[in-house]
């Protein structure tokens, strides 16, 4: 694939030939493993990105001003997990994208400041707090599984604060119900329907244009490397979101069908056997297709 120069401008490590030898002995892995971090590490600052501009845009609804000081920390430790991920890529010598490059991203971006337009507090907190974080908490668990020492380390770090994010989003929206359950609900249905196909349609080895922007092998990209497949991550991501579901407390009767109505994402839960169908296996999405 041929590196742009907007691309060479863009890298916080520009595509170079490291030597992959040495490298290989140094951390055990092959190119197709380096291959496949600079495209998940890439993407996921992405996500960092757009939660720094979330956080960021949400603290003028936050309605005290310990709740906007607790926002604009959020918004802090999001900056330095980008931070963080550009200099792993820097240390273990893969291209590493420190801008949004998949649209999805601006989609969900996009969702969230209609959010705020609307002065919607709730469907930001279920954006931000909620769904993207429970989205980041699967994927930083999975690079602290099976991945290079340096890899799994930052991962645990970050996972640590995306935990807490959680939990602060969860206590918010815990609020929030307890006063005005219809509001928070709306505000649920209308995120979900939004924001859940964007965060999912990620969970995948295809990609728009980032392969092609970091000059890595796009066929050869597969989660194989790190012991995992698309299906197994998806029904992580999709039992992750109902764990979140529940533990903020939200009326079965309103999550029910919008659990079931995932199905038509590809992925079927494995937790709540209520809403399993199988035989049918979930998803046929094919690891390691890409472009
Ligand atoms: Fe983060
Ligand atoms: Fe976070």
């Amino acid at each position: 694939m041929q590196t742009t120069a907007k691309t060479q401008a863009t890298c916080h490590a520009a595509p170079r030939t490291p030597n992959t030898a040495a490298r290989a002995q140094r951390h055990g892995k092959d190119q197709r493993y380096f291959d496949l971090m600079a495209y998940i590490v890439s993407n996921t600052i992405s996500g960092e990105i757009m939660a720094v501009e979330n956080y960021s845009e949400m603290v003028p609804l936050m309605p005290t001003t310990d709740a906007k000081i607790e926002t604009v920390k959020q918004a802090v430790e999001e900056s330095k997990h980008i931070k963080m991920l550009a200099s792993l890529g820097k240390r273990l010598d893969y291209a590493v994208k420190t801008e949004i490059v998949e649209p999805q991203w601006q989609k969900i971006r996009d969702h969230f400041s209609a959010a705020v337009k609307k002065r919607d507090l709730p469907a930001c907190l279920i954006i931000q707090d909620l769904m993207t974080e429970t989205m980041a908490i699967v994927l930083y668990k999975t690079l602290g599984r099976d991945t290079d020492p340096d890899t799994a380390q930052v991962a645990g770090l970050i996972l640590a604060d995306e935990i807490e994010h959680l939990g602060i989003g969860a206590r918010r929206i815990k609020a929030m119900l307890e006063e005005d359950p219809d509001t928070v609900h709306d505000a649920l249905v209308w995120a979900h329907h939004r924001v859940m196909p964007e965060l999912f349609s990620m969970i995948s080895t295809s990609c728009h244009s980032l392969c092609a922007e970091l000059s890595v092998d796009c066929g050869g990209i597969g989660l194989d490397s790190i012991a995992t497949d698309i299906e197994l991550l998806r029904v992580d991501a999709l039992d992750a979101y109902m764990e979140t579901l529940d533990l903020v407390g939200f009326d079965a009767k309103v999550t029910m069908p919008l659990i079931a109505s995932m199905s038509s994402y590809g992925v079927q839960p494995q937790a709540d056997l209520r809403l399993r169908t199988d035989a049918a296996p979930g998803c046929s999405t094919g690891a390691g297709r890409c472009c």
